[in-house]
């Protein structure tokens, strides 16, 4: 792989304190889309995504793989350069389990050197199974192993090196919430520079967890950046999340199901419709597609035997520079 020293980028900052929004990205154009989007509130406050969650997920489906750590390690840092390099913002990898102590902390040091600001593992046995598979299998890793796991790799990074969030996966696997806590203190102990805690049910079992996680006596838990994934409770809102103490929310799946719904529409009436006519104009422009990736501008849409003005393609320098600029 083609490892590229970016660690004194601020893409490689990642700010887990305060209230941030993280966009899933399966590839590069998802990342850059994700990361590039803007909104305007009626106040006339902007919005946009803190940070590119490399999902195990989406870019397993977007192989048509199961989310079960069948991607090979080096194939994932392929995929994590391709996303860092098409991001706008700070891109954290999911680790899945981290592998074996050592798997991981070679994992840490290849994520400092393409740039990516963090990376989450979470204390299930290798291989893991996506939370949300209704098999009934989430096998958790021992604590203290799983906190010497997180310790190692806090012991192989670099100062700025990726930030390392251990995740809890308890309340998947059926554990209390007081069990959850007892790990989550562990973890921050063994120097976790935040927890994500996951739930496939509600946000009513978050709730107690963070007020029990911001009791002073949690020790270094008590100040520590808590992250969710809010797939299970839609109707929540991000701002109710961070009322409530969360610090950074992750939206982990959200632009690959889109493009599902919208790929499954657009097969669907190309065929009913015996071509394009029907669904053309809902799509997105050739003209917005090649301004998107760049390398040259579109023919004019009538005219397609006229090809591209070769004058106006991107030289190699100008793709490059695009893909990196933050
Ligand atoms: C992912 O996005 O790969 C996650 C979150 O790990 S979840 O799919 O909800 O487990
Ligand atoms: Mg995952």
């Amino acid at each position: 792989m083609n490892a590229i020293r970016l660690t004194e980028h601020s893409k490689s900052l990642l700010n887990l304190h305060g209230a941030s929004r993280w966009i899933e990205a399966h590839n590069g154009l998802s990342a850059h889309i994700g990361s590039t989007c803007r909104v305007t509130d009626a106040d006339g406050s902007a919005k946009c995504f803190d940070a590119v969650w490399v999902s195990s997920l989406t870019t397993s489906a977007a192989s048509l793989l199961p989310d079960a750590e069948l991607h090979l390690l080096d194939q994932r840092l392929e995929l994590a350069l391709q996303i860092c390099e098409a991001s706008a913002k700070s891109v954290v990898l999911d680790g899945d389990t981290g592998g074996e102590i050592l798997a991981f902390q070679y994992l840490v040091r290849r994520l400092e050197r393409i740039g990516a600001a963090g990376v989450c593992i979470e204390d299930k046995r290798l291989p893991k199974r996506n939370s949300f598979s209704g098999d009934g299998h989430h096998h958790l890793e021992d604590p203290e192993q799983f906190a010497a796991k997180v310790r190692a790799g806090v012991a192989a990074r670099k100062p700025f090196g990726p930030r390392i969030i251990a995740r809890l996966e308890s309340l998947i696997a059926g554990e209390t919430i007081e069990r959850a806590l007892y790990r989550a203190r562990l973890y921050a102990d063994a120097g976790a520079d935040a927890v994500l805690i996951h739930s496939i049910r509600d946000s009513g079992e978050l709730f107690n967890f963070i007020e029990a996680a911001r009791h002073p006596e949690t020790g270094r838990l008590h100040e520590l950046p808590i992250i969710c994934v809010p797939t299970a409770y839609p109707q929540m809102r991000d701002s109710e999340l961070f009322a409530a103490g969360f610090n950074v929310v992750i939206y982990a799946n959200h632009l690959l199901r889109a493009s599902i719904a919208a790929m499954r529409d657009t097969a669907s009436r190309l065929l009913a419709d015996e071509g394009p006519a029907g669904c053309d104009g809902d799509l997105v422009a050739m003209r917005d597609l090649l301004a998107l990736i760049g390398g040259g501008s579109a023919a004019a849409p009538t005219d397609d035997s006229q090809p591209a003005d070769a004058s106006e393609s991107r030289d190699l320098e100008t793709i490059l520079a695009a893909r990196s600029q933050v």
